[in-house]
C-alpha cells in the first residue's frame, strides 16, 4: 500500500509541496483548501504533468476531509500568508481559528497521522495543533528551523564560493526575529564556519538569515516564500516516511530539555516513522543558551495570548 500525504491549504506552499511529494515517488497526495476549484484544479494539473514526469502517486483536489482519511502524514499550510509590513505575530489570532478548524477535521479523519505544521506564526500554531489535536507529542512537528537552515546554508555557499553540498547549518529556536542561527555547528566540509571567514562577514549573513523571510516578501510583495519552504517540508516528509532518522531542525514540543518548558521551538530532532523520535540536547554555550531561552520567551508569550 503507498502512503498517504495530506496537504491542508492549496496556495503557495501547498501547492509546490504536492509537486515536490509526487515528483519524489514519496506518496500518494490529497490536496484540500476551503476554496471551490483551486485544490480540484491544481491537483488535476499536476496529475496531468505524471506521464511527463513520470510518477504513479495519485493527486487528488478536494475541500472534504473524508478523501484525507488514513493519511500516514498531514501537512498544514492552511491559513494566511505574510504581506509587507505585516509581522508573523499579526497572523496570530486569524490563523489559530484556521489552525484549530482543520485540526479537528484531520484528527477525526487521520487518528493515526503525524501533524507537519506550517502555517505561521510557526511554533504557536504547532501547539495549536498539539493541543486541538490531542496527539502524543511525537505526532506533531513544526517546520522552520529546515528552512532557517537552508537559507543560512545557501549565503554560506554563495559567500565562500564552495558546494552547497558541503555546508551543513544548524539553526534553532522560534521561527521568527528571535531565531538562533549557531555559527559554531555550522561546518563547510567539516570546517566550523567560524574558522572560514571573519566575524563580521558571520555576523552580516546571520543577520540575512534572521530577515531571510521577510526579504522574500520585500521582493515579491504579493506573497512570501514557497520554492524553499516547500523544499524544507518534504525533507522532512522523506525522513518520516522513509525512516530516515535525519536529524533535522524541527520545532517539536519541550518538556525540560534545553531548561525549556512546555513550548514548541526549534531543537535538534531525529525525524523518522514515528514523528519526533528523540530530541538531541546538544552542547551550547552561555550566549547561545540565553539566545534560545529568549526565543522561546518570545514564543510562550503567542501561546499564553492563546491560552494553549
Ligand atoms: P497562500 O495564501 O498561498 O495559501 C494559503 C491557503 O490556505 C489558501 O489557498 C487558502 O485558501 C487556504 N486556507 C485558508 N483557510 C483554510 C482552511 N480553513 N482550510 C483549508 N485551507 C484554508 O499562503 P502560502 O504562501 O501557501 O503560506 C501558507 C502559510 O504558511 C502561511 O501562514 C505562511 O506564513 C506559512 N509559511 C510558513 C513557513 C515556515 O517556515 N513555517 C514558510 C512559508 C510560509
Ligand atoms: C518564511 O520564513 C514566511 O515564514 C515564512 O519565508
Amino acid at each position: 500500500m503507498r502512503n498517504r500525504v495530506s496537504v491542508v491549504g492549496a496556495g503557495n506552499v501547498g501547492a509546490s509541496t504536492a509537486q515536490r511529494v509526487a515528483e519524489k515517488h514519496l506518496a500518494d497526495v490529497v490536496l484540500i483548501d476551503v476554496v471551490e476549484g483551486i485544490p480540484e484544479g491544481k491537483a488535476l494539473d499536476l496529475w496531468e504533468s505524471a506521464p511527463v514526469e513520470g510518477f504513479d502517486c495519485r493527486l487528488v483536489g478536494t475541500r472534504d476531509y473524508a478523501h484525507t482519511a488514513g493519511s500516514d502524514v498531514v501537512v498544514i499550510t492552511a491559513g494566511l500568508a505574510r504581506t509587507p509590513g505585516m509581522s508573523r505575530d499579526d497572523l496570530l489570532f486569524k490563523n489559530y481559528e484556521i489552525v484549530k478548524g482543520v485540526t479537528e477535521q484531520v484528527a477525526q479523519h487521520s487518528p493515526d497521522a503525524i501533524l507537519l505544521v506550517v502555517t505561521n506564526p510557526l511554533d504557536a500554531m504547532a501547539q495549536t495543533a498539539f493541543r486541538i489535536s490531542g496527539f502524543p507529542k511525537q505526532r506533531v512537528v513544526g517546520m522552520a528551523g529546515v528552512l532557517d537552515s537552508a537559507r543560512f546554508r545557501s549565503f554560506i555557499a554563495e559567500e565562500l564560493s564552495v558546494s552547497v553540498q558541503n555546508v551543513h547549518a544548524m539553526v534553532l529556536g522560534g521561527h521568527g526575529d528571535t531565531m538562533v542561527p549557531l555559527p559554531r555547528y555550522s561546518t563547510v566540509a567539516g570546517v566550523p564556519v567560524t574558522d572560514l571567514m571573519p566575524t563580521a562577514t558571520l555576523d552580516r549573513l546571520v543577520q540575512r538569515t534572521r530577515n531571510g523571510g521577510a526579504e522574500i516578501v520585500s521582493l515579491l510583495k504579493t506573497g512570501s516564500a514557497y520554492y524553499a519552504p516547500s523544499s524544507a517540508i518534504v525533507e522532512m516528509v522523506d525522513s518520516i516516511l522513509c525512516d530516515r532518522q535525519k536529524i533535522l531542525p524541527c520545532a517539536a514540543f519541550l518538556e525540560g530539555e534545553y531548561g525549556i518548558q512546555g513550548v514548541f521551538a526549534g531543537v535538534p530532532v531525529k525525524l523518522g516513522r514515528r514523528g519526533v523520535e528523540s530530541i538531541l540536547e546538544i552542547p551550547l554555550g552561555e550566549e547561545e543558551q540565553k539566545a534560545l531561552h529568549r526565543s522561546a520567551a518570545a514564543v510562550k508569550e503567542l501561546v499564553d495570548k492563546l491560552k494553549l
